[in-house]
Protein backbone atom coordinates (compact mmCIF):
# COMPACT_ATOMS: atom_id res chain seq x y z
CA UNK A 1 0.00 0.00 0.00
CA UNK A 2 1.54 3.25 -0.66
CA UNK A 3 2.37 5.73 2.00
CA UNK A 4 1.56 8.71 0.57
CA UNK A 5 -1.56 10.10 0.63
CA UNK A 6 -2.52 11.75 -2.71
CA UNK A 7 -6.25 12.08 -2.88
CA UNK A 8 -8.58 13.71 -0.94
CA UNK A 9 -12.77 13.69 -0.86
CA UNK A 10 -14.36 16.54 0.14
CA UNK A 11 -17.99 15.96 0.94
CA UNK A 12 -19.80 19.56 0.20
CA UNK A 13 -23.06 18.67 -0.38
CA UNK A 14 -25.02 19.00 2.39
CA UNK A 15 -27.61 21.89 3.07
CA UNK A 16 -26.25 23.97 5.87
CA UNK A 17 -29.47 23.55 8.01
CA UNK A 18 -27.65 25.10 11.13
CA UNK A 19 -26.70 28.25 9.44
CA UNK A 20 -29.93 29.46 7.91
CA UNK A 21 -30.56 31.71 6.58
CA UNK A 22 -26.99 32.70 5.81
CA UNK A 23 -27.27 29.30 3.75
CA UNK A 24 -30.56 29.88 1.74
CA UNK A 25 -28.94 30.38 -1.29
CA UNK A 26 -24.70 29.74 -1.14
CA UNK A 27 -23.02 26.81 0.17
CA UNK A 28 -22.02 26.62 3.71
CA UNK A 29 -18.70 25.89 2.58
CA UNK A 30 -18.40 29.25 0.76
CA UNK A 31 -18.88 30.96 3.86
CA UNK A 32 -15.60 33.67 4.90
CA UNK A 33 -13.49 33.24 7.81
CA UNK A 34 -11.29 36.60 7.48
CA UNK A 35 -10.94 36.74 3.96
CA UNK A 36 -11.03 32.64 2.23
CA UNK A 37 -14.03 30.69 2.48
CA UNK A 38 -14.00 27.38 5.25
CA UNK A 39 -13.80 25.42 1.44
CA UNK A 40 -10.25 26.87 0.66
CA UNK A 41 -9.37 26.27 4.08
CA UNK A 42 -9.64 22.60 4.06
CA UNK A 43 -8.14 22.20 0.44
CA UNK A 44 -5.01 24.42 1.65
CA UNK A 45 -4.60 21.89 4.53
CA UNK A 46 -5.02 19.36 2.42
CA UNK A 47 -1.96 20.51 -0.32
CA UNK A 48 0.14 20.91 3.02
CA UNK A 49 -0.32 17.42 4.00
CA UNK A 50 0.63 16.13 -0.04
CA UNK A 51 -2.69 15.60 -1.04
CA UNK A 52 -2.79 16.61 -4.88
CA UNK A 53 -6.21 15.32 -6.65
CA UNK A 54 -9.22 17.20 -4.73
CA UNK A 55 -12.42 15.22 -4.88
CA UNK A 56 -15.16 17.40 -4.03
CA UNK A 57 -19.02 15.63 -3.79
CA UNK A 58 -21.36 17.92 -4.17
CA UNK A 59 -25.13 18.53 -4.95
CA UNK A 60 -27.59 21.00 -6.10
CA UNK A 61 -26.37 24.94 -5.51
CA UNK A 62 -22.83 24.32 -5.06
CA UNK A 63 -21.73 25.18 -8.15
CA UNK A 64 -19.76 28.56 -6.53
CA UNK A 65 -17.07 26.01 -4.98
CA UNK A 66 -16.32 24.54 -8.93
CA UNK A 67 -16.19 28.47 -9.46
CA UNK A 68 -13.91 29.09 -6.80
CA UNK A 69 -11.80 26.50 -7.74
CA UNK A 70 -11.75 27.49 -11.39
CA UNK A 71 -10.04 29.91 -13.20
CA UNK A 72 -11.28 33.55 -13.34
CA UNK A 73 -10.46 34.74 -16.60
CA UNK A 74 -11.96 38.23 -17.05
CA UNK A 75 -10.85 39.07 -13.25
CA UNK A 76 -7.15 37.71 -13.96
CA UNK A 77 -7.14 39.88 -16.95
CA UNK A 78 -8.40 43.14 -15.19
CA UNK A 79 -6.26 42.33 -12.00
CA UNK A 80 -2.83 42.13 -14.50
CA UNK A 81 -4.39 45.11 -16.88
CA UNK A 82 -4.80 46.93 -13.49
CA UNK A 83 -1.32 45.99 -12.27
CA UNK A 84 -2.35 44.54 -9.47
CA UNK A 85 0.32 42.16 -8.81
CA UNK A 86 0.02 40.92 -5.37
CA UNK A 87 -3.92 40.52 -5.96
CA UNK A 88 -3.30 38.42 -8.79
CA UNK A 89 -1.29 35.72 -7.04
CA UNK A 90 -4.20 35.96 -4.34
CA UNK A 91 -6.47 34.57 -6.98
CA UNK A 92 -4.47 31.96 -8.72
CA UNK A 93 -2.95 30.75 -5.50
CA UNK A 94 -6.04 29.14 -5.06
CA UNK A 95 -5.68 26.77 -7.05
CA UNK A 96 -1.89 25.91 -7.88
CA UNK A 97 -1.22 24.16 -11.48
CA UNK A 98 -0.21 20.83 -9.75
CA UNK A 99 -3.73 20.52 -8.26
CA UNK A 100 -6.62 19.00 -9.61
CA UNK A 101 -10.05 19.38 -8.92
CA UNK A 102 -12.57 16.59 -9.46
CA UNK A 103 -16.48 16.62 -8.96
CA UNK A 104 -18.89 14.18 -7.91
CA UNK A 105 -22.61 14.44 -7.17
CA UNK A 106 -24.28 12.93 -4.43
CA UNK A 107 -27.91 13.12 -5.85
CA UNK A 108 -29.57 12.23 -2.60
CA UNK A 109 -28.39 13.42 1.08
CA UNK A 110 -27.77 9.85 2.42
CA UNK A 111 -25.23 10.62 4.80
CA UNK A 112 -21.72 10.70 5.18
CA UNK A 113 -20.95 7.36 4.26
CA UNK A 114 -22.93 7.51 1.36
CA UNK A 115 -20.85 10.76 0.24
CA UNK A 116 -17.66 9.29 0.62
CA UNK A 117 -18.69 6.18 -1.19
CA UNK A 118 -19.46 8.66 -4.32
CA UNK A 119 -15.83 9.00 -4.60
CA UNK A 120 -14.98 5.24 -4.68
CA UNK A 121 -14.26 5.34 -7.96
CA UNK A 122 -12.53 8.19 -8.06
CA UNK A 123 -10.00 7.35 -5.35
CA UNK A 124 -9.18 3.65 -6.60
CA UNK A 125 -7.50 1.16 -3.88
CA UNK A 126 -5.52 3.98 -3.04
CA UNK A 127 -5.61 5.44 0.68
CA UNK A 128 -7.53 8.68 0.78
CA UNK A 129 -8.56 11.68 3.38
CA UNK A 130 -11.53 13.05 4.05
CA UNK A 131 -12.37 16.49 4.90
CA UNK A 132 -15.42 18.14 6.40
CA UNK A 133 -14.63 21.57 5.50
CA UNK A 134 -16.95 22.84 8.49
CA UNK A 135 -14.61 21.55 10.89
CA UNK A 136 -12.22 24.56 10.59
CA UNK A 137 -8.21 23.16 11.54
CA UNK A 138 -5.70 25.16 13.05
CA UNK A 139 -2.43 23.95 13.20
CA UNK A 140 0.06 24.69 16.39
CA UNK A 141 1.72 28.04 15.28
CA UNK A 142 4.99 26.73 15.04
CA UNK A 143 4.36 23.30 13.98
CA UNK A 144 2.19 21.16 10.91
CA UNK A 145 -1.39 21.63 10.27
CA UNK A 146 -3.67 18.88 11.07
CA UNK A 147 -3.56 16.85 8.32
CA UNK A 148 0.27 16.39 7.71
CA UNK A 149 0.59 15.64 11.38
CA UNK A 150 -2.15 12.55 10.22
CA UNK A 151 -0.05 11.92 7.45
CA UNK A 152 3.15 11.13 9.30
CA UNK A 153 0.68 8.51 11.74
CA UNK A 154 -0.30 7.17 8.41
CA UNK A 155 3.17 6.32 7.26
CA UNK A 156 4.05 4.94 10.68
CA UNK A 157 1.13 3.00 11.55
CA UNK A 158 0.52 2.10 8.30
CA UNK A 159 -3.71 1.68 8.85
CA UNK A 160 -6.59 4.01 8.96
CA UNK A 161 -5.81 7.31 11.25
CA UNK A 162 -9.04 9.37 12.65
CA UNK A 163 -8.56 12.79 14.19
CA UNK A 164 -10.08 12.99 17.68
CA UNK A 165 -10.23 15.11 20.71
CA UNK A 166 -11.39 15.48 23.86
CA UNK A 167 -15.06 16.21 23.93
CA UNK A 168 -17.47 17.25 27.21
CA UNK A 169 -19.91 14.90 28.08
CA UNK A 170 -23.03 16.39 27.58
CA UNK A 171 -21.44 16.87 23.51
CA UNK A 172 -21.09 13.37 22.83
CA UNK A 173 -24.49 12.71 21.04
CA UNK A 174 -22.46 15.28 18.51
CA UNK A 175 -19.94 12.98 17.51
CA UNK A 176 -18.06 9.55 16.36
CA UNK A 177 -17.19 8.45 19.62
CA UNK A 178 -13.84 5.99 19.66
CA UNK A 179 -12.34 3.31 22.65
CA UNK A 180 -9.58 1.62 22.70
CA UNK A 181 -6.11 0.81 24.25
CA UNK A 182 -3.72 3.91 24.25
CA UNK A 183 -0.45 2.96 22.36
CA UNK A 184 1.15 6.30 23.13
CA UNK A 185 -0.02 9.69 24.14
CA UNK A 186 -1.46 11.04 21.13
CA UNK A 187 -2.00 7.74 19.67
CA UNK A 188 -5.05 5.08 20.41
CA UNK A 189 -5.53 1.91 18.80
CA UNK A 190 -9.12 1.44 18.21
CA UNK A 191 -11.51 -1.21 19.11
CA UNK A 192 -14.57 0.61 19.22
CA UNK A 193 -16.56 3.63 17.44
CA UNK A 194 -19.97 4.81 17.87
CA UNK A 195 -21.61 7.27 15.82
CA UNK A 196 -23.11 10.40 18.37
CA UNK A 197 -23.69 7.70 21.63
CA UNK A 198 -25.63 9.63 24.41
CA UNK A 199 -23.23 10.30 27.17
CA UNK A 200 -24.55 7.12 29.12
CA UNK A 201 -23.55 4.62 26.71
CA UNK A 202 -20.61 6.48 25.19
CA UNK A 203 -17.22 4.19 25.04
CA UNK A 204 -15.56 7.34 26.01
CA UNK A 205 -15.07 10.65 25.43
CA UNK A 206 -13.10 11.08 22.57
CA UNK A 207 -14.74 12.27 19.67
CA UNK A 208 -13.83 12.39 16.12
CA UNK A 209 -13.17 15.84 14.42
CA UNK A 210 -13.43 15.84 10.88
CA UNK A 211 -10.33 14.37 9.37
CA UNK A 212 -9.92 10.96 8.81
CA UNK A 213 -7.50 9.00 6.67
CA UNK A 214 -8.92 5.82 5.34
CA UNK A 215 -7.56 2.55 3.61
CA UNK A 216 -9.72 1.83 0.55
CA UNK A 217 -11.06 -0.91 2.07
CA UNK A 218 -13.46 0.86 3.69
CA UNK A 219 -16.03 1.39 0.55
CA UNK A 220 -17.14 -2.28 0.65
CA UNK A 221 -17.42 -1.98 4.52
CA UNK A 222 -20.02 1.39 4.42
CA UNK A 223 -21.47 -0.38 1.11
CA UNK A 224 -22.76 -3.07 3.16
CA UNK A 225 -24.02 -0.82 6.31
CA UNK A 226 -27.91 -0.36 6.74
CA UNK A 227 -28.97 3.68 7.70
CA UNK A 228 -27.96 4.14 10.59
CA UNK A 229 -28.40 7.45 13.05
CA UNK A 230 -31.33 9.62 11.64
CA UNK A 231 -31.72 7.56 8.81
CA UNK A 232 -28.27 7.95 7.22
CA UNK A 233 -25.44 5.53 6.04
CA UNK A 234 -22.80 6.42 7.85
CA UNK A 235 -18.97 6.84 7.42
CA UNK A 236 -18.43 5.51 11.37
CA UNK A 237 -20.41 2.68 10.61
CA UNK A 238 -18.25 1.48 8.24
CA UNK A 239 -15.38 2.24 10.49
CA UNK A 240 -17.10 0.33 13.30
CA UNK A 241 -17.07 -2.46 10.53
CA UNK A 242 -13.88 -2.12 9.28
CA UNK A 243 -12.25 -2.99 12.96
CA UNK A 244 -13.05 -6.55 12.53
CA UNK A 245 -10.76 -6.89 9.35
CA UNK A 246 -8.35 -4.00 9.57
CA UNK A 247 -6.38 -1.62 12.77
CA UNK A 248 -7.34 1.78 12.99
CA UNK A 249 -5.95 4.03 15.19
CA UNK A 250 -7.06 7.32 16.36
CA UNK A 251 -4.45 10.36 16.68
CA UNK A 252 -5.00 13.37 18.70
CA UNK A 253 -3.87 16.39 16.88
CA UNK A 254 -1.97 19.52 17.91
CA UNK A 255 -3.64 22.47 17.40
CA UNK A 256 -7.48 23.57 17.63
CA UNK A 257 -10.95 22.73 15.70
CA UNK A 258 -13.36 24.76 15.50
CA UNK A 259 -17.43 23.72 14.55
CA UNK A 260 -17.51 26.06 11.91
CA UNK A 261 -21.14 24.41 10.86
CA UNK A 262 -22.38 25.99 14.07
CA UNK A 263 -22.78 30.24 14.38
CA UNK A 264 -20.95 30.20 17.60
CA UNK A 265 -17.80 28.26 16.17
CA UNK A 266 -18.24 30.21 13.40
CA UNK A 267 -17.77 33.32 15.11
CA UNK A 268 -14.80 32.06 17.52
CA UNK A 269 -13.04 31.49 14.18
CA UNK A 270 -13.04 34.35 13.04
CA UNK A 271 -12.10 36.68 15.97
CA UNK A 272 -9.06 34.53 16.28
CA UNK A 273 -8.02 34.02 12.99
CA UNK A 274 -8.76 37.66 12.43
CA UNK A 275 -6.10 38.62 15.85
CA UNK A 276 -3.75 35.65 14.30
CA UNK A 277 -3.70 37.80 10.49
CA UNK A 278 -0.83 39.03 9.87
CA UNK A 279 -2.16 42.20 8.43
CA UNK A 280 -5.52 42.71 9.98
CA UNK A 281 -4.21 41.50 13.41
CA UNK A 282 -2.89 44.39 15.33
CA UNK A 283 -5.58 46.50 14.14
CA UNK A 284 -8.21 44.46 15.05
CA UNK A 285 -6.76 43.91 18.56
CA UNK A 286 -6.80 47.39 19.08
CA UNK A 287 -10.32 47.21 17.89
CA UNK A 288 -11.43 44.46 20.15
CA UNK A 289 -9.80 46.86 23.00
CA UNK A 290 -11.94 49.29 22.86
CA UNK A 291 -15.24 46.71 22.76
CA UNK A 292 -17.91 47.77 25.23
CA UNK A 293 -17.69 44.01 26.95
C1 LIG B 1 -19.81 13.97 11.27
C2 LIG B 1 -19.52 12.51 11.65
C3 LIG B 1 -19.14 12.42 13.12
C4 LIG B 1 -17.96 13.35 13.40
C5 LIG B 1 -18.31 14.79 13.00
C6 LIG B 1 -17.13 15.73 13.14
O1 LIG B 1 -20.99 14.37 11.91
O2 LIG B 1 -20.66 11.72 11.35
O3 LIG B 1 -18.80 11.10 13.44
O4 LIG B 1 -17.62 13.29 14.77
O5 LIG B 1 -18.73 14.84 11.62
O6 LIG B 1 -17.48 17.04 12.85
P1 LIG B 1 -21.81 15.70 11.49
O7 LIG B 1 -21.14 16.84 12.20
O8 LIG B 1 -21.70 15.82 9.99
O9 LIG B 1 -23.21 15.48 11.97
Amino acid sequence: MPLLVKKAIFPVAGLGTRFLPATKAQPKEMLPVVDKPLIQYAVEEAYAAGVREMIFVTGRHKRPIEDHFDMTFELELALEQAGKHELLEVVRSVKPDDMECIYVRQAQPLGLGHAVLCGQRLVGDQPFAVLLADDLMVGPPDGKPVLAQMVEQFAEWRASILAVQEVPAEQTRRYGIVAGQAVNDRVVDVTQIVEKPAPEVAPSRLGVAGRYILTPGVFDEISAQPRGVGGEIQLTDGIASMLRREKVFAYRYEGKRYDCGSKEGFLQATVELALAHPQLGPGFRDFLRGVDL
